[in-house]
C-alpha cells in the first residue's frame, strides 16, 4: 500500500449554488491525468448536483463532512452512511474539530461513525488535533494519541486502505495561523508511529493530511515534509484559482 497525496476542500457551511457553478466552471486545469487525489466536501444537499458536473466526473471526488453512527431509524436530521454510499459519495470527514467542539461529538461516537462509514464502503478522513491551551500545556502528543486510539479502536485493519488521517491543530483552523512545517512534521511523524503501533506496516502507510490555514503560499513547504501527505483545506478551497493552485502543488509532489 503506497501513500497518495491528497488535496481536500472542506467547504463547511458555505457556498450557494451559483458560487458552486462558478467554482466548477473555473477549475478546468484540474485534469484527469493528475496523480494526486482531488476531493471536495460540500454541504450534503449540494452533493448530487456537484456529481453531475464535468470535472467531478473526470477527476474531483465528492464527499460529505459528517455522517450518522446508525444505518437507519428514528434519528431526525441525521444522514446515514448508507444513503451516502447509495448516491456514490466517495468519502466522509469524521471528527472535524468543529464537530468535536460545537456539537460535542466525543471519541466513542466518532469511533462508531468511523467504523460504520468504512464498513459501508465510504472512505473516511478522520480528524485529530489539539487546542491552543493543550499545546501550551505541552499536551499535544498526548491529546492526539488519545484521539487516535479511541477514535480508531477495534477498527479491522482491512479498512486501512480506505482511511486517511488529518492532523488539524485547532488553533490553526480558520485563524490564518499555520503550524510551521517543522511543528506539523513533528506531529505527523508521531501519528505515523502511533498508527504503526496500532496496526503495523499498513497503519504506517495511511496518508496523513495537514489542515489549518493551508493556502497556495504555504502548501509547498508543508508538502515537502516527509510525513505530510496532503492538505485538508477550508477557506482557501472555496476559491477556484486557489484550489487549482493547491492541486497543482499536490500533483507535483505526487510525481
Ligand atoms: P482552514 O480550515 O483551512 O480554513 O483553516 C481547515 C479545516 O477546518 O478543515
Amino acid at each position: 500500500m503506497s501513500r497518495k497525496i491528497y488535496m481536500v476542500g472542506n467547504w463547511k457551511m458555505n457556498q450557494k449554488l451559483e458560487e458552486i457553478r462558478n467554482f466548477f466552471d473555473n477549475v478546468k486545469e484540474i485534469r484527469s491525468d493528475m496523480k494526486c487525489e482531488c476531493w471536495i466536501a460540500p454541504q450534503y444537499i449540494h452533493i448530487p448536483i456537484i456529481q453531475e458536473m464535468a470535472n467531478v466526473r473526470d477527476k474531483i471526488k465528492v464527499g460529505a463532512q459528517n455522517c450518522a453512527n446508525h444505518e437507519k431509524g428514528a434519528y431526525t436530521g441525521e444522514v446515514s452512511p448508507i444513503a451516502l454510499k447509495d448516491l456514490n459519495v466517495h468519502f466522509t470527514i469524521i471528527g472535524h474539530s468543529e464537530r468535536r467542539s460545537i456539537y460535542k461529538e466525543e471519541d466513542k461516537l466518532l469511533n462508531e461513525k468511523t467504523k460504520l462509514a468504512l464498513e459501508t464502503g465510504l472512505n473516511v478522513i478522520f480528524c485529530v488535533g489539539e487546542t491552543l491551551e493543550e499545546r501550551e500545556e505541552g499536551n499535544t502528543m498526548k491529546v492526539v494519541k488519545a484521539q487516535i486510539i479511541k477514535g480508531l479502536e477495534d477498527l479491522p485493519s482491512k479498512y486501512l486502505s480506505n482511511l486517511v488521517v488529518a492532523y488539524e491543530p485547532v488553533w490553526a483552523i480558520g485563524t490564518g495561523k499555520t503550524a510551521t512545517p517543522d511543528q506539523a512534521q513533528e506531529v505527523h511523524a508521531y501519528i505515523r508511529e502511533e498508527m504503526k503501533e496500532l496496526f503495523g506496516a499498513d497503519g504506517q502507510n495511511v496518508s496523513i493530511l495537514y489542515g489549518g490555514s493551508v493556502k497556495p503560499g504555504n502548501v509547498a513547504e508543508l508538502l515537502d515534509q516527509p510525513d505530510i501527505d496532503g492538505g485538508l483545506v477550508g477557506g482557501a478551497s472555496l476559491k477556484p484559482d486557489n484550489y487549482v493552485a493547491l492541486c497543482k502543488v499536490a500533483d507535483e509532489k505526487s510525481s
